[in-house]
C-alpha cells in the first residue's frame, strides 16, 4: 500500500495451457524481439534455443500490462539469462543490438527469403546459401532442383508471402464447405488455426473436416480434391493418406509431432472480389479465368453460361484477377475429432505446451489423435475440447486464448 506507485509485480503460471493469452499483446516490442530471435534459432535448426525464446516471448504475451523494468519480471517463469538480457537492452535503450544485427546479417536475411518460398525448409535453404544461393533471382539462374511443391512455391511466391485475410479465409470457407457437402452430404467443415483463433490475418488457411457416422470420412479427401481440381480451383495439391493405426501410433510413439490425418496441403486460386461475385453463378457452369477463354468456348456453351458471357462482356469487372492462398485440409474422423481440432487450432506453442504438460505433470500422452494415460495404460476418450482439457486437469481456455 505505501509503494503503491512502484512497480505492478506479475505473476504468471509456467505452462502456456495454463495461461489465457489474448491477441490483445502489452508488450509487442519485446515479444516480437523475442521472436525473430526464435525465428533465427529455428531457421539455424537450433530448435532448444528457438522454443527457450517462443517460451520468453509466450509469457510477456500473457502480461496484463507494459513491462515498464526489469523488477517486475522477478519471479515469472521462462526467462532465461539470454531473454532477460535482450528484455533489459529493449527497455533501456530502446533496442538490442543482438536483435538489429541479426535482423541487418546476410544469412538471416537469405534464410527467410529462401525459406518464405513453400517447400523450402530451414536445411534446404542452408544448402542453397552455402551454394552462394541468397535470392530468388540467384535461386532461378542457379537451376537448382526442386521439387513441385517449390516450383509452385516459386511461381507463387509474391502471392503467398501477403498475408490472408479473414475475408478471403470466409471466402475459401464457403468454397471448401461447397465441395465437402457436395462430394459427401452431412460431412461438416471447421475452419482451424489462427483464424479460429480470432486472428483477422494469417499464413494460410486450416480446415478439419469430418462426419458424423464414424468411417464415412475414409476416402474423402481424393473426392474433395477432384471437385475442387475440376472447378479449376487449385493451382497446387499434395495430398497424403492417413497413416494412423492407434495399436502401431499410440503410446509407443510419442517421439513424432506429425499426425497421421489424410490430408490435403494446397494452393488456392482465390479470385478477387469483383470477380468471385460473377463466379458464384458461373461455377456450376464453367470455369475459366480470361476473357479470351470464355470467348473462344462461346461456342460450345449452352444458352444459360450465354447470357451470363453478355452480361460479362458489356459490364466487364475492372480488376480481372485471382490470387494464391494457402490451404490446409485435414480430415479426421468422428471418435478423433476433438483431438484433430484442439491439435489443429495452435497456436503452435501452446500446442507443445498442452503435449508437454500432458507428459509432464500427468504422465500422459497427447496427440491430435488420442489422448493415452500412462498410468492406467488406457486411451482417454472424449467428444470434446472441454473433456481433453478436463481429463489433462486443466482449466479449459477457449480458442481466442490460446494465442500463447
Ligand atoms: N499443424 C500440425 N501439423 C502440421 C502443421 C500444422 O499439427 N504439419 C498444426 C499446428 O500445430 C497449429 C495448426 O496446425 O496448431 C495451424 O498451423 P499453422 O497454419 O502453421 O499456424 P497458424 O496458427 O494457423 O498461423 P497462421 O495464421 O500463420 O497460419
Ligand atoms: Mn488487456
Ligand atoms: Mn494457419
Ligand atoms: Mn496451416
Amino acid at each position: 500500500q505505501i509503494n503503491e506507485a512502484e512497480v505492478v509485480l506479475f505473476s504468471v503460471p509456467s505452462y502456456a495451457c495454463q495461461r489465457r493469452t489474448t491477441l490483445d499483446n502489452h508488450n509487442t516490442t519485446l515479444t516480437d524481439a523475442l521472436s525473430l530471435l526464435a525465428e533465427n534459432a529455428e531457421l539455424s535448426e537450433e530448435d532448444g534455443r528457438g522454443v527457450a525464446f517462443r517460451r520468453a516471448a509466450a509469457v510477456l504475451k500473457a502480461l496484463p500490462a507494459p513491462v515498464t523494468a526489469m523488477s517486475q519480471l522477478r519471479g515469472l517463469p521462462c526467462l532465461g539469462d539470454h531473454s532477460l538480457r535482450v528484455i533489459k537492452d529493449i527497455l533501456e535503450n530502446e533496442a538490442s543490438d543482438e536483435v538489429e544485427s541479426t535482423k541487418q546479417s546476410e544469412r538471416f536475411k537469405a534464410l527467410k527469403v529462401l525459406t518464405g518460398i513453400f517447400g523450402v525448409g530451414a536445411k534446404t535453404a542452408d544448402r542453397w546459401i552455402r551454394d552462394g544461393i541468397h535470392n530468388l533471382h540467384q535461386l532461378r539462374e542457379s537451376g537448382a532442383a526442386l521439387n513441385r511443391a517449390q516450383q509452385a512455391g516459386l511461381e507463387h511466391y509474391d502471392d503467398l508471402k501477403q498475408q490472408v485475410t479473414k475475408a478471403e479465409a470466409d471466402a475459401i470457407t464457403e468454397i471448401v464447405q461447397e465441395a465437402v457437402i457436395s462430394v459427401l452430404p452431412g460431412a461438416q467443415v471447421v475452419l482451424t488455426g489462427g483464424f479460429r483463433r480470432g486472428k483477422q490475418t494469417g499464413h494460410d488457411v486450416d480446415f478439419l473436416i469430418t462426419h458424423p457416422e464414424e468411417g464415412r470420412e475414409v476416402g474423402l479427401m481424393p473426392k474433395i480434391v477432384f471437385w475442387l481440381e475440376s472447378k479449376g480451383f487449385l493451382l497446387y495439391q499434395k495430398t497424403t493418406r492417413n497413416s494412423y493405426l492407434e495399436v502401431k501410433d499410440g503410446p509407443g510413439r510419442p517421439s513424432s509431432n506429425m499426425d497421421r490425418f489424410e490430408r490435403c496441403l494446397s494452393i488456392f486460386k482465390l479470385a478477387e472480389k469483383e470477380e468471385r461475385a460473377i463466379k458464384v453463378t458461373e461455377n456450376t457452369v464453367k470455369t475459366k479465368d480470361s476473357v479470351r477463354d470464355h470467348t473462344q468456348s462461346e461456342t460450345d456453351q449452352d444458352p444459360q453460361s450465354h447470357s451470363y458471357e453478355r452480361h460479362e462482356l458489356t459490364n466487364p469487372p475492372v480488376h480481372r484477377r485471382w490470387r494464391a492462398v494457402r490451404v490446409d485440409l485435414v480430415v479426421s474422423p468422428i471418435s478423433q475429432f476433438a483431438f484433430a481440432l484442439l491439435g489443429w487450432t495452435g497456436s503452435k506453442l501452446f500446442e507443445r505446451e498442452l503435449r508437454r504438460w500432458a507428459g509432464h505433470v500427468k504422465a500422459m500422452s497427447l496427440s491430435s489423435h488420442a489422448l493415452y494415460d500412462n498410468k492406467q495404460s488406457r486411451y482417454l476418450r472424449a467428444a470434446s475440447e472441454e473433456e481433453i482439457f478436463a481429463h489433462l486437469g486443466l482449466e479449459y481456455i477457449p480458442p481466442s486464448e490460446r494465442n500463447a
